[in-house]
Parts: structure tokens; C-alpha cells; sequence
């Protein structure tokens, strides 16, 4: 599907022909092909596909995890696949913000600290501040000195949403965030993210196989087999009517 090339200044993703092939087996896998997708600040997107149709490879692409091996990725007008190594470095500190499917904390740290690690690594000035902060908002202000391996698994991916979140970056990438998460905890965070593109502007894009998220989303990019196969606008719906 291809959308309309539309880059303004509050462009903030442009992917154009985008896809991550590999070859395997003798074959081509196309884990991802022909992506158009483009998004503004401000926008809370969700990617909806099943198990095996790319998101995470979308979301790894979009956060210069990852390079295409076809057509361009671009994040704020720059050109990832002509960035340098340093140039990407840069980026994923200063403008993405990650939360990944599996939540990557580091085991030695407290959740505190992982969360202050996120502000480090931004350059933020006011990391213990701004850590406690976040990590109030998701609701953990009494686990802060609990290292990984002490906390629920739904506590955990919360500790990575407040790390992701303190960098205060323009783009947020949050792969399943509700995935260990209880209904009532879930909307909390889903809450925090549409929040995060209201007052801070950031684009938000969540990865789910969940329709029921999907639903508080501005807009929903369908992804199959690697290939988008609808992307619409959509009318948010009340938090409080949703279900899972
Ligand atoms: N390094 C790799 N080499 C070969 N194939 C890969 C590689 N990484 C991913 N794939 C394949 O690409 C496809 C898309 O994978 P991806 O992880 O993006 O799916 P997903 O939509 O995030 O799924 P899930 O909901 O299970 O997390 C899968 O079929 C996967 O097996
Ligand atoms: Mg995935």
C-alpha cells in the first residue's frame, strides 16, 4: 500500500520501500517488504499483526537498531542508511526511546538505576530527579532499590517504560508494552504513552497483536507477513471501554 508522500517539519519517521530481507535456507525470507509509513510528531500509532509479521523487525528498523536492505529509513529528515556509526549512536540516544519486547534491564541495577541509566545515556542533567518521577508515574515508587530479579515480571516492563521514558526523546518505540501487564495496570500505562504524545509532542508507536489496544490509538498500521495492509485513521476509544 502505498500512502502519500507528505514529509513536512513535524515529520518525524519516513520510511519509503523500506523492507529487511534475508537470505536463508537458499531462499529469501522477506521478514519485512514494501513499507511506506509515514508519521508525525504527536501521533500515537499502533502496529497490529500477528506473531511472525514483522513488528519487531519494523520497530528495530525505525530505532536504527537495524539497517534495511531495501529503500530508505529516515528518523527526523536524516537518512539512516547513509548514517555513520557515530551518526546512528546520536540518534538512538537523543531521539528514540525503547521499549523492548523482552525488556533488556540490566540484572546488577536497581530499578532506580535502570532508570537513571535511560536518562544517562540521553545526557539529561537531572537524571535521580527525573528517574523518581518516572518511576512514580508507573507506579513503582516503592519498588525503586529492588533489583530486577525482586520484581513481578509486569513490574519489570515497567521499569523498562520508565526508562525509555526519561530521556524525554521525540520518538517512542514500545514493542507489546502491556504484554505482562494486568488490565487495570496496562491502561495505566497506555494512559502515560498517549499523555507522552499530548504534552511532550513525541510520536508514540506501540507494537501489539491485540485489538483491544488498538483501539486507543489515533491511528492503526495492519501489518502481514511483512507487509502493511491497512493504515487508517482511527477514533480513539475511552480508556474505560476496553477489554482484555
Ligand atoms: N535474524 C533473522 N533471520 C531470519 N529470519 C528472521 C530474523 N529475524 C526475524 N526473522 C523472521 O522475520 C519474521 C518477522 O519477525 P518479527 O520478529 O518481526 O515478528 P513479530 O511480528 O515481532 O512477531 P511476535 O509477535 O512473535 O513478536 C519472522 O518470520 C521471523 O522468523
Ligand atoms: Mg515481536
Amino acid at each position: 500500500m502505498t500512502q502519500e508522500a507528505v514529509e513536512d517539519d513535524q515529520t518525524l519517521i519516513d520510511l519509503r520501500d523500506a523492507g529487511r530481507h534475508y537470505e536463508i535456507g537458499g531462499g529469501t525470507l522477506k521478514a519485512l517488504d514494501q513499507v511506506d509509513l509515514t508519521v508525525r510528531a504527536g501521533e500515537f500509532v499502533v502496529i497490529l499483526g500477528p506473531s511472525g509479521s514483522g513488528k519487531t523487525t519494523l520497530l528495530n528498523l525505525i530505532g536504527a537498531l537495524d539497517t534495511p536492505t531495501e529503500g530508505t529509513v529516515r528518523i527526523g529528515g536524516q537518512d539512516l542508511t547513509e548514517a555513520s556509526r557515530a551518526e546512528l549512536f546520536a540518534l538512538r540516544r537523543h531521539r528514540i526511546g525503547f521499549i523492548f519486547q523482552s525488556f533488556n534491564l540490566f540484572p546488577g541495577l536497581t530499578a532506580l538505576e535502570n532508570v537513571q541509566f535511560g536518562g544517562n545515556v540521553a545526557g539529561r542533567s537531572d537524571v535521580r530527579e527525573a528517574a523518581i518521577e518516572v518511576l512514580g508515574q508507573v507506579g513503582l515508587s516503592d519498588r525503586a532499590d529492588h533489583f530486577p530479579h525482586e520484581l513481578s515480571g509486569g513490574e519489570q516492563q515497567r521499569v523498562a517504560i520508565a526508562r525509555a521514558l526519561v530521556a524525554g526523546n521525540p520518538v517512542v518505540l514500545a514493542d507489546e508494552p502491556t504484554g505482562e501487564l494486568d488490565f487495570h495496570t496496562g491502561v495505566q500505562i497506555l494512559e502515560l504513552l498517549r499523555e507522552v504524545t499530548q504534552t511532550a509532542g513525541a510520536a508514540v508507536l506501540i507494537v501489539t497483536h491485540n485489538r483491544q489496544i488498538a483501539r486507543v490509538a489515533d491511528r492503526i498500521v495492519e501489518l502481514s507477513s511483512g507487509r502493511i495492509q491497512s493504515d487508517r485513521e482511527n477514533e480513539p476509544a475511552d480508556m474505560a471501554d476496553l477489554h482484555w
